[in-house]
Formats: C-alpha cells, sequence, structure tokens
C-alpha cells in the first residue's frame, strides 16, 4: 500500500483526478463528508487530505510515502525529500511586489513582510541587499499599504489581488508549480510501487501538455 498526502483545497482535487486518470483511483476521496483517509486496496494506495504546507512534513517524516507539494512549500522549509515529478499544475511565481509608487531607496534597509522569510532572505542575499523582515502569515499585502514593509514576497497566480490593492510586481523570483515528492527511505522499500505510479502521472501530464498546446 503506496500512502498519498494530497494538499486539502482545489489544487488537491485536480491533483486527485490525475492519480485517477493515471490508474490509481479512489472515488470515496470525492465525497464531501469530513473523512481524511481513503483506500482502495486493489490499486494499493491510501490516500489522505492535509494541510498543503503540511504535505512535506508527513512525507519527509515516512508517514506518507509520496504527496504533492507546492515548489514554494519545497523552497522554503528544505524538507529532506526526493523530488520526483513537476506535476505542472498550481502554477504560479514568487515575486516582489509592492505599490505602484513604490522606489527603492539602496541607501536604507528595505522592510519585506512575507510567509516565506527563507525565500525572501535567500533571494536579497544573492543581490547582496539590506533587509528587515517582517513575518506574516496571510494577507500580506495590505503590509505596504499600512507602511507596516516597503515590499512583500508573496505569491502571485493572477494578479488579481495585487491589482485590487494598487500593488504590483517588481521582480519575479521564482516560477512555482506543484510537485511529487516522496520519502527517501520508503523510496528505497516500495521503488516499483512508487515508479509505477510516476510513470503513470508522468504520462499525464504529458497528456495534458499536448492538449494545451
Ligand atoms: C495567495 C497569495 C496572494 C494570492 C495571489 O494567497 O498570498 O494573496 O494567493 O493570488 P492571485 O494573484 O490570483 O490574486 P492565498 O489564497 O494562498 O491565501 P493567504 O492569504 O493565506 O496567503
Amino acid at each position: 500500500m503506496i500512502n498519498v498526502a494530497l494538499p486539502k483545497g482545489r489544487l488537491g482535487e485536480k491533483v486527485y483526478d490525475m492519480f485517477e486518470s493515471a490508474g490509481f483511483p479512489c472515488p470515496q476521496v470525492r465525497d464531501p463528508g469530513r473523512k481524511l483517509i481513503f483506500e482502495n486496496e486493489e490499486a494499493g494506495v491510501r490516500f489522505f487530505w492535509v494541510k498543503p504546507s503540511d504535505v512535506a512534513i508527513y512525507v519527509e517524516r515516512g508517514a506518507a510515502d509520496i504527496g504533492v507539494a507546492g515548489k514554494d512549500i519545497l523552497l522554503e522549509y528544505s524538507p529532506d525529500v526526493y523530488e520526483l515529478l513537476d506535476l505542472n499544475m498550481g502554477k504560479c511565481r514568487m515575486c516582489v511586489a509592492a505599490p505602484n509608487s513604490f522606489a527603492d531607496d539602496s541607501g536604507k534597509t528595505l522592510r519585506v513582510a512575507t510567509k516565506f522569510v527563507n525565500i525572501a532572505r535567500n533571494y536579497y542575499d544573492s543581490i547582496s541587499r539590506d533587509i528587515d523582515i517582517i513575518e506574516l502569515h496571510g494577507s500580506i499585502e495590505i503590509a505596504p499599504i499600512l507602511g507596516l514593509s516597503d515590499v512583500i514576497v508573496d505569491i502571485v497566480e493572477t494578479g488579481t489581488t495585487l491589482k485590487e490593492n494598487d500593488l504590483k510586481v517588481f521582480e519575479t523570483i521564482v516560477p512555482i508549480s506543484a510537485r511529487l515528492i516522496a520519502n527517501k527511505a520508503n523510496f528505497k522499500f516500495k521503488t516499483m510501487e512508487i515508479q509505477g505510479i510516476v510513470n503513470g502521472l508522468k504520462s499525464e501530464v504529458e497528456k495534458k501538455q499536448v492538449e494545451e498546446k
């Protein structure tokens, strides 16, 4: 049995659809109830829903053999896992954004509000810019509007949140998408089974890419 940690939410549902098309179905996963664990013995998979930012923890500690996590979480927390496949979904980018009127004064320490403190620190280290990090946990866009920070480092998907708050992207740090990850030790013991899932998902990703063209 392969234990799969799915990120709860819209992305997770799309990810599950991909498992199903790849030959690893477990339709009860779609039940709107409160149950969190679902199993299909025949297909050899057990799915469970976890908070998206917790997927990497379940996988790193081996409670899940594999899981799907955003590249943002992998960059931020550097979990000790294998990254097996880019699922080419949940696409967005990690950006530096600020009010439209923002102009950087390189003589001053830049105040950066973010949930992604490591990504922000690494980025500004790489360009040797002095910063003061303000760690927040949501609605980051408000920080520069109220003068709590000069800029934010955050995820931009459609850009609507920025636009509606009179902010814009000043730099793109890195593109983000959902990745299939695996526990290192469990991968050794269940290589064939996990590889079977990887191959199935890979051909689904390729099919979708062809359809998109
Ligand atoms: C993310 C991000 C932005 C928004 C960007 O927030 O932090 O606020 O999505 O999406 P857009 O470019 O399509 O508008 P999320 O919904 O994950 O919630 P959060 O407030 O907890 O960060």
